[in-house]
């Protein structure tokens, strides 16, 4: 390391060094503390939280949800699966998306991603489509959009809605469309680290009236709300947000613009500054796609740098940049949940739901998935924020050329 090198601290998305909650957010909260409701069903802040939002994006209806794992299950629970039902989904996503899956009784059936930019595509989607499949979920990696057109033809032809998790993409676009709006649902995540935060929650959206009524419901342990003979109509948690929690995320939600446009232009910036370190590449996108930079990702080609990942990492780290090689270490079908199928006390339901019995087992060898490993093996997930200067973003470059060298 060299040590005349000055090391910058740069913001952190854990703590108020890189996070925007201040004035706005306490005036709100102030007000729904002097209102006296907490309750958001008979509160006016998480209701206009979900207005402004279903508006900003341009749909019929938004659902706040405690989660953006709560925000999958919901849109899975409209999907309704029956018991032992497939949903097609990346292996390199959050597990939050995945257990989700499973609590609604279905199963996860991983298909490849795109080595370079993460993402799960029409062709890894296809060979995975079977009679049992209900859903597609997508998920827009580090906010760079899945390549959404070959996808959305493809489950219209088989007529399976696709479920786009956006938790890490707010306010990216696909040929001019948001992400979250191009399927039957989007979903959100409002965790400490996303664009918009409010600790824990998240967001779904749809233009269907039947998938918003049914997630609605869902999150409200489907009582129903308004209507002349209320029940409750199905099983179903509660995962609604409180009034504070919208307060905040009200006053985060106007910040939104603000922020994506720090990151894009901070990214567009550290793109120009990385552009001729040899074996290095960023995250690839779809043409007509305009990521978010939830994290700036490169690729690493250890052929043509000095050191490996790991080492890259190492150094970066004890300049104060905490990149992480890997992502999530290994594909989630190698997670214990879903090698030793570790569900319900010892049943490994729903994979052993007798409406399975008979179908080929599902996919989770490693050597099929050459894309995910790939991606994986050569990933370094740069920390990206809205507070980054031009002096952090140049820092982080100079660091990275140095690093590989
Ligand atoms: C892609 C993706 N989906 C779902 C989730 C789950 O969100 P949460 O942590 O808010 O439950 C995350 C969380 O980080 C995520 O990154």
């Amino acid at each position: 390391m060299n040590s005349e090198i000055k090391k910058l601290t740069l913001p952190s998305d854990g703590d108020r060094s890189g996070r925007d909650l201040g004035a706005e957010e306490l005036e709100l909260v102030r007000q729904v503390l002097e209102n006296g409701c907490l309750f958001s069903p008979k509160g006016t802040f998480v209701k206009r939280l979900e207005k402004d939002f279903a508006a900003r994006y341009g749909v019929a209806s938004a659902t706040a949800v405690s989660s953006g794992s709560a925000a999958v299950h919901a849109a899975i629970a409209a999907i309704d699966p029956d018991p032992g039902d497939e949903i097609i989904t990346t292996p390199i996503t959050d597990m939050g998306a995945l257990t989700a899956i499973l609590y609604q009784g279905a199963v996860p059936v991983f298909c490849d991603v795109d080595a370079d930019s993460y993402n799960v595509t029409a062709e890894t989607i296809r060979p995975r489509i079977t009679k049992r499949t209900k859903a597609v979920i997508v998920t827009h990696l580090f906010g760079v959009p899945c390549d959404m057109d070959p996808i959305v033809a493809l489950c219209r032809e088989h007529g399976i809605p696709i479920i786009e998790d956006a938790a890490q993409a707010f306010d990216a676009t696909y040929k001019g469309k948001p992400v979250g709006t191009i399927g039957a649902i989007g979903c959100f995540s409002f965790q400490q680290g996303k664009h918009m935060t409010t600790g824990e929650g998240g967001m779904v959206i749809s233009n269907n009236p039947a998938y918003a009524r049914r997630m609605f419901l869902f999150v409200n342990k489907a009582w129903g709300y308004g209507d002349q003979n209320p029940d409750h109509y199905f099983m179903a948690p509660n995962y609604r947000i409180n009034e504070i929690t919208g307060a905040v995320g009200l006053a985060q939600f106007n910040k939104l613009t603000g922020v994506v446009k720090r990151r894009r232009a901070s990214a567009e910036r550290f793109t120009q500054r990385i552009a001729d370190i040899p074996g290095v590449k960023p995250q690839s996108r779809p043409a007509g796609s305009d990521p978010v930079f939830w994290k700036y990702c490169v690729n690493i080609d250890e052929s043509k740098t000095a050191v490996g990942l790991t080492e890259i990492a190492k150094r970066m780290k004890e300049w104060g940049i905490f990149a992480m090689p890997r992502y999530i270490g290994k594909p989630a079908f190698q997670c214990q949940i879903f090698r030793d199928r570790v569900t319900m006390g010892r049943s490994s339901w729903p994979f052993t739901d007798p409406s399975r019995t008979g179908l080929p087992p599902l996919d989770y060898n490693a050597e099929n998935f050459p894309g995910s490993l790939k991606a994986l093996s050569h990933v370094l997930v740069i920390p990206w924020n809205e507070f980054y200067t031009d002096e952090h973003v140049d820092y982080i470059a100079d660091r990275l050329r140095e690093a590989v060298r």
